[in-house]
């Protein structure tokens, strides 16, 4: 919980190009951001990852600013000493300067986020341009980014070629000069995650490129082993609560089927009179 002194900035996130490392995560809602923030994570990210995580859907082309919205605002009740960033969704900044400053808007004054994200390189620069504008900080993101599956032709490595590689890193020096604090990036050979890192003066925040950005991020769900089981080659999995929470609730629904819950302790009481009182009335018949 923050008290105001405590709250990591998007000046202080700024600085520390060159260390020390920057950790993100992203968290959805309150208790994920309670348990993120206990772990003194720098940034909360409201990632549209939310899109796969917890709605279930197969891409994040599918979720919207009004969700984006709704599970900010949870986060931000946790009160998160961590920066909260939230993602502009796909087409909340891409159709004019106009609704792109309304969009991100609404992540700050409706949600509480203290910066926004978004994906994309050089085309996007009018764009981020504008949010700067309106005082919002913005938070890049090149490589592999989930809104282009199409494009790209699926979820692939991006960067993999000198000419896109060249293409990207010209990409995350524009987002740079643009003033976006600092850029996530997805998907690219270790090389290139290290080469875009000492390109950029702002810090990377890399998931999925290699040991040589100034950060790391990862999803909640797939940090904590909450997922699928399915996951990128690129996660690394610091517990298995699934399959504690599988066990768990199977424990619970064998305690129900034996009669061993509720016990003595889960139940409620009253004295021995009321109970004499209560048998005597439904023994008359
Ligand atoms: O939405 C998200 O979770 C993200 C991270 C993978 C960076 O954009």
């Amino acid at each position: 919980m923050s008290t105001m002194s405590d709250k990591i900035t998007v000046p202080e996130i700024r600085s520390r190009k060159g260390g020390p490392k920057v950790t993100m995560v992203t968290a959805y809602d309150y208790p994920t951001a309670v348990i993120a923030d206990n772990a003194g994570v720098d940034i909360i990210l409201v990632g549209d990852s939310v899109a796969n995580v917890v709605h279930g859907m197969d891409t994040t082309l599918e979720i919207g600013i009004d969700e984006i919205v709704l599970h900010t605002r949870a986060v931000n009740r946790a009160k998160p000493e961590a920066l909260v960033v939230a993602d502009m969704p796909w087409l909340s900044f891409h159709v004019s300067q106009e609704d792109t400053i309304r969009n991100a808007g609404r992540l700050v004054q409706e949600g509480g986020a203290e910066a926004v994200k978004l994906e994309g390189g050089r085309k996007r620069v009018p764009f981020i341009e504008a949010i700067l504008d309106a005082e919002i900080p913005v938070m890049g993101h090149v490589g592999l980014t989930p809104q282009s599956v199409h494009a790209m032709g699926g979820f692939k490595v991006q960067g993999k070629m000198v000419e896109a590689a060249k293409e990207m890193i010209a990409d995350a020096k524009a987002l740079a000069d643009a003033g976006c604090f600092s850029i996530v990036i997805e998907g690219v050979p270790d090389v290139l995650g290290e080469i875009i890192s000492k390109e950029v003066d702002v810090p990377t925040i890399g998931i999925g490129a290699g040991p040589g950005t100034d950060g790391q991020v990862l999803v909640f769900h797939d940090v904590l082993g909450l997922g699928s089981g399915r996951y990128p080659k690129f996660v690394r999995s610091y517990a298995h609560l699934a399959d504690d929470a599988v066990k768990a609730l199977k424990t619970f629904r064998g305690d129900v089927e034996s009669g061993l819950f509720p016990g003595n302790a889960e139940s409620y009481h009253v004295s021995d009179e009321v109970v004499a009182e209560l048998l005597k009335g439904t023994q008359s018949d």
